[in-house]
């Protein structure tokens, strides 16, 4: 496996083929934990990785010098499955220093026993000579937890990007040009990764996108996934793209159903829905998984959710989506909520209330059926899907 950035700089971090669930993000595509070493007259590892996988990252370490001979460690991000490894690297490495922000000291001395560690404080801007070439560090708050950075390598136009551009992707291929298919496979990815992890950031990522247009960069080394350097404009026009929400000329259902009443509302809304020139998405909640859902949130421009009334609210799994896609804050979307009822109304009217807490635009009153719909009421759902396409329309238009 190739390993090398540029000379004196390689990934030394850990390829996680098995790992599916990440927090709840399903990875069905596994990871990696991404660390490197910079190799200088001082030397500095660039991040560390899951607990369980220290051992490797030593030994890749190893293969490259002798663990005495490392200077830094340098944690842009506190988050286990990068930090989780420090206890570990720190014994391992006796003249290392740690080398982060004040924020992340903080966090650190709140996830491990740090009272025994050497530590070195950054500020956003400041540089650390290796010899020939420093290491710069840049502050990118909320992008996506408080204290991370991100470290650049001026001389080698190097960015060790943490989260941003990652995807969880085992490869045994650690370079995009090394793939085939490389967007094809990779971007998908990356979106997902936005669309669970950063989404709630758009602002933030916004001016951090800002700050690396003033920087010549060749190398975007993110903490999980492929390393770009080739497809760098692609992955930064997508992230500018991400950063707003942009949508796409799409529409999505998602639904669940006791006895298939809803489920037939949703049918007939797709039907309404597919004009030509507009994608439809048509999720059975049971059928599909949050992650993905949140992914189809990202550039979807318009929604319909419906639920039967349970118990004078919603299902228990479509609340769990509401839940999660209103913590992700999807900006610039519109929807309307719709489901059956049998002898009281509740579940979509409580789907309503949140996409408007979420500030989507409503584009009609709930949509309900007492019971199994009627032809009159499938005539609803189908208009109210033409509504969908043409809003989706509407909102893409070029100028
Ligand atoms: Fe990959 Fe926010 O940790």
């Amino acid at each position: 496996m190739n390993t090398s950035l540029k000379e004196g700089i390689d990934w030394v971090g850990y390829v996680d083929w098995i790992v599916r669930d990440f927090h709840g993000y399903m990875t069905d595509k596994g990871s990696t934990y991404n660390a490197y070493l910079v190799r200088d007259e001082k030397i500095a590892l660039i991040d560390t990785v899951k607990a369980p996988y220290a051992k490797t990252l030593l030994d890749n370490v190893r293969a490259l010098t002798a663990l005495e001979k490392v200077d830094y460690i340098v944690c842009n991000h506190a988050e286990p499955d990068h930090s989780g490894g420090l206890p570990e690297v720190v014994k391992a490495l006796p003249n290392a220093t740690v080398v982060c922000n004040e924020k992340c000291q903080v966090a650190l001395g709140r996830h491990f026993d740090t009272s025994t560690w050497k530590f070195q404080v950054v500020k956003d801007g400041e540089q650390l000579s290796l010899g020939k070439r420093s290491l710069m560090f840049l502050d990118t708050p909320m992008v996506h937890w408080p204290e991370s950075m991100f470290t650049y390598v001026p001389e080698e136009k190097v960015l060790f990007s943490m989260d941003a551009f990652g995807q969880h992707l085992a490869t045994s291929r650690r370079f995009d040009d090394e793939l085939e298919d490389a967007l094809e496979v990779i971007m998908p990815e990356a979106t997902t990764y936005y669309a669970n992890i950063v989404m709630p950031y758009g602002k933030q990522v916004q001016k951090v996108l800002d700050r690396a247009a003033t920087i010549a960069i060749e190398v975007i080394a993110p903490s999980h996934g492929v390393i770009w350097r080739k497809h760098i404009p692609e992955i930064v026009a997508a992230y500018r793209d991400f950063a707003v929400c942009r949508s796409k000329r799409k529409v999505v259902i998602v639904f669940d159903s006791m006895w298939k009443s809803t489920e037939l509302m949703a049918h007939a809304i797709a039907d309404g829905a597919s004009l030509t020139d507009v994608e439809v998405k048509l999720y059975s909640i049971r059928a599909s998984n949050l992650t993905l859902l949140a992914t189809e949130a990202l550039d979807g421009a318009t929604f319909a959710f419906g639920t039967p009334t349970l118990n004078q609210g919603m299902m228990p799994e479509i609340s769990a989506l509401l839940t999660y896609l209103k913590g992700l804050r999807p900006t610039g979307k519109a929807a309307f909520a719709f489901g059956s009822y049998g002898w009281a109304k509740g579940g979509s009217e409580a789907v309503e209330a949140i996409l408007k807490d979420m500030k989507m635009e409503i584009l009609r009153p709930v949509l309900n059926s007492q019971y199994v719909p009627t032809e009159e009421i499938l005539k609803e759902c189908f208009e109210a899907g033409q509504m969908l396409a043409q809003k989706a329309q509407e909102m893409t238009k070029t100028a």
